[in-house]
């Protein structure tokens, strides 16, 4: 039972949507039977297949009464259970904060919700059958595995991966209590954490496995500089810590099928890229310049972002660079996004800004950028600049976390290196993030070995299908005894003969 707070396309604010969904998908393709507990926000009431209540209102959670819901996820064969409570159910915009940016008051009952029904389903009190591994996602399913701990249930293994150390869930310690946290873990040794009850550390101090999505975020976060005041807990768990890096859904992110763009394209032919740079011109207003350099920014708009540090660097760029062109597509803290429309109508017919969220337009982005400036003080993984790699966009990137393993410095224009798939830069200033910028302008300026770049982007091999065996092999290990012959079975080869058996078996 995967266990998260987003999962697409029910909703989403930010990577963790897109794994939570794929991660399901390819468990269920490798024979694992999983299945995703998520909070019944009103998107995904009205929008899961096929909802159906299992058992009784459960009317003794920490914040009030409860049903659970299972349905399917639309357009994925994954089913998922939705816990349907009031405090979730009024949450019709962002499922964390409210309209003026604030978080919910609530999040401590809300989220302390969703793992009490988690681990009523793990002791079998429920009408589900109870899972063999509960896989906790982020600090909006941390208090799983202490609750598991607390209430003795020790037939279900229990992994937390994060995502973002930097979201903790520090709740009032007031509510220990009714989240039935025990008092005798209210301490600094226990979950206690700057006088605050945090829902991230007691996943950390409790699940059996912790992961960390990228080999070197599972580094960086044992540090003082990324571990958000956790790096010592990290430190003293480093025999339950292991790095499983995200695979990124090569269904939905495909130039060569995808629906959301104009014109496909390949490695191999790249005519389709130039045909999706002018419909990117065109949506912007900008003018349809074919040889205009065009980067993109695309995420949340945050400081994490570093917003402020490319609302510095771009008016110097575009004073440099007559023909350079910007699209920017995000939204986030409303600071920031005031000087974004700003920078817009500072540099008409040169800088397109759009706030908000948009599936379709993201796709435009990569699919018609030349470049994706994705400066970054963090990235635990990082699937953004893997999209664009996929669309033959060149990622300039911040040499932190997950982008340290997945782009390769292209180094000085005039000896670029021959496996290079995109500009890394280190440091948080306006200079580091322009001199890098500066370095992928020189290299766009060259043709052949452009498209080498290119190539070597679009050709890497960033699928679930590694990743999802890390995964199975981890809840082997931490399955119950008589439990782990069956994840250790999905990752044994499987002869013709099987497959067709494991058809014909899901048809029936
Ligand atoms: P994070 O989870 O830290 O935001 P990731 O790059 O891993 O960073 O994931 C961000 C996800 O959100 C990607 O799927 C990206 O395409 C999407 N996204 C971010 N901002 C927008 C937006 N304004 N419109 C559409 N998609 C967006
Ligand atoms: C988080 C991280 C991002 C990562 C995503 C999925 O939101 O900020 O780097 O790609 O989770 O794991």
């Amino acid at each position: 039972m995967l266990v998260a707070s987003e999962a697409v396309p029910l909703v989403k604010t930010g990577g963790l949507a897109d794994v939570i969904t794929a991660l399901g998908a390819v468990l269920i393709e490798h024979g694992v039977d999983a299945t995703i507990l998520m909070p019944g926000y009103p998107a995904a009431l009205a929008n899961a297949i096929g909802l159906r209540q299992i058992g009784p209102v459960i009317d003794d959670l920490p914040g009030g009464a409860g049903r659970l819901l299972l349905g399917r996820m639309p357009g994925a064969n994954v089913p998922v259970l939705l816990l349907d409570t009031e405090r979730f159910k009024s949450r019709s915009g962002d499922p964390y904060v409210n309209d003026d940016g604030l978080e919910y008051d609530d999040n401590a009952l809300a989220f302390g919700d969703l793992a009490h029904a988690a681990v009523r389903i793990c002791a079998g009190r429920t009408m589900l059958p109870a899972p063999h591994v509960v896989h906790a996602n982020d600090w909006h399913a941390g208090l799983i595995p202490l609750l598991l701990k607390a209430q003795g249930i020790d037939t279900v293994g229990s992994a937390l991966t994060i995502h973002n150390l930097a979201f903790q869930g520090n709740v009032d310690m007031a509510h220990a209590d009714r989240l039935g946290v025990p008092a005798d873990m209210l301490h600094a040794d226990g979950v206690e954490f700057w006088g605050k009850l945090s829902f991230m550390k007691a996943g950390i101090l409790c699940a059996d496995r912790i992961t960390a999505v990228s080999d070197t975020y599972a580094q960086e976060i044992l540090t003082p500089r990324f571990g958000h005041g956790l790096d010592g807990l990290l430190n003293a768990r480093r025999d339950a810590l292991l790095a499983i890096p995200n695979g990124v859904d090569t269904g939905a992110w495909n130039p060569a099928h995808d629906p959301l763009t104009t014109r496909d394209f390949s490695a191999d032919d790249l005519a389709g890229k130039a045909a999706c740079k002018r419909e990117l011109q065109r949506l912007c207003g900008l003018p349809v310049e074919p040889f205009a350099p065009l980067v993109a920014l695309g995420s949340r708009i945050t400081h994490q972002k570093m917003a402020d540090v490319a609302l510095d660097a771009l008016p110097r760029l575009l004073a440099d660079h007559s023909r350079l062109q910007v699209v920017v597509l995000g939204r986030g803290d409303h600071a920031y996004e005031a000087r974004f429309r700003q920078l817009a109508a500072d540099w008409p017919g040169r800088v397109a800004v759009q706030i908000g969220y948009d599936e379709k337009m993201a796709h435009a982005l990569h699919a018609g950028a030349d470049m994706l400036l994705h400066g970054t003080r963090f990235e635990p993984f990082g699937l953004t600049p893997i999209y664009a790699m996929l669309y033959g966009t060149i990622p300039v990137v911040s040499r932190v976390g997950g982008l340290c393993d997945t782009v390769s410095d292209a180094g000085e224009p005039d000896a670029p290196h021959e496996l290079a798939n995109g500009v890394l830069f280190d440091g948080e200033g306006a200079d580091d993030m322009v001199r890098a910028m500066e370095r992928a302008l020189a290299l766009y300026g060259q043709g052949s070995c452009w498209q080498r770049l290119q190539r070597n982007a679009m050709q890497a091999d960033f699928s679930w299908y590694g990743p999802v065996r890390k995964y199975i092999r981890m809840y082997a290990d931490i399955a119950p005894a008589h439990a782990r012959a069956l994840f250790e079975n999905t990752l044994l080869p499987r002869s013709a003969a099987a497959d067709e058996a494991a058809t014909l078996y899901k048809r029936a």
